[in-house]
């Protein structure tokens, strides 16, 4: 059996991985980015018309005034649109969606070897800390790129313009972009992981120092004889 003090810093790393769970998965749910436009008819520069869509990472919603009917509200399905339009916005889209797929499946992991590891001792094998330390490491890396990947789809590539004009028959200028709770959601998530992989990180080490401790005496008897 583990001891109470390896118990406890796994148990607060499961803990951790168990929220970056929860935080990823309802993120995932969440509203990601608005994106307010001002919208004209094609080969017009009258500008008289708005569009503004909200988009997660699955569904949203267009509110279109004047764009190019007097007003029109729709629900779109986030890949479905993309699809229809391809290019780098379904690319770039696709790929987040799916290292976020990847990121909580290794928090799922995380979470798993932790908690093994409150009840039990699979220290050297890859059920321990270097479990951990992968998973965890894993999808911090995996949430930050899907976190620039995402921020240049929608400002780079301009993911909602490209919604917005699809098979419309205008033409949109942005106004406005702003990111939202999905997508910030995103920093706690590689927090609480990185906090995870410190909890574990700290015990391995004291672990080692106590064990050097204890070895010390054995190993320093070959050194003093060479020394003299
Ligand atoms: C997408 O669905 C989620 C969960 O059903 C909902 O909370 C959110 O408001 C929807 N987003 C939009 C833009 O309609």
């Amino acid at each position: 059996m583990p001891s109470t003090t390896k118990m406890m810093y796994f148990l607060s790393s499961a803990i951790l991985s168990a929220g970056g769970v929860a935080i990823l998965g309802y993120g995932m749910s969440a509203n990601w980015a608005q994106c307010t436009m001002v919208c004209a008819p094609l080969q017009s520069t009258q500008f008289n018309g708005s569009a503004n869509i909200k988009m997660g990472l699955f569904n949203g919603t267009e509110v279109k005034v004047t764009c190019p009917r007097f007003g029109s509200d729709d629900v779109i399905t986030v890949f479905k649109r993309l699809e229809e339009i391809g290019g780098a916005a379904l690319a770039l889209h696709g790929l987040v969606v799916g290292l976020l797929a990847l990121a909580l499946v290794g928090s799922a992991g995380s979470l798993l070897i932790t908690l093994y590891n409150t009840v039990s001792n699979p220290y050297e094998t890859y059920l321990g800390p270097i479990g951990l330390f992968t998973c965890s490491g894993l999808s911090a890396s995996l949430a930050f790129l899907a976190l620039v990947l995402y921020l240049i789809n929608v400002l780079v590539v301009k993911v909602g313009q490209e919604i917005a004009q699809h098979n419309a028959g205008v033409t949109v200028k942005d106004e406005e972009v702003n990111f939202l709770l999905g997508f910030y959601l995103l920093l706690p998530y590689i927090v609480v992981n990185l906090l995870a992989i410190l909890f574990v990180y700290l015990w391995a080490h004291m672990a080692n120092t106590h064990r050097r401790q204890q070895e010390k005496p054995t190993e320093d008897a070959p050194k003093d004889i060479m020394m003299f």
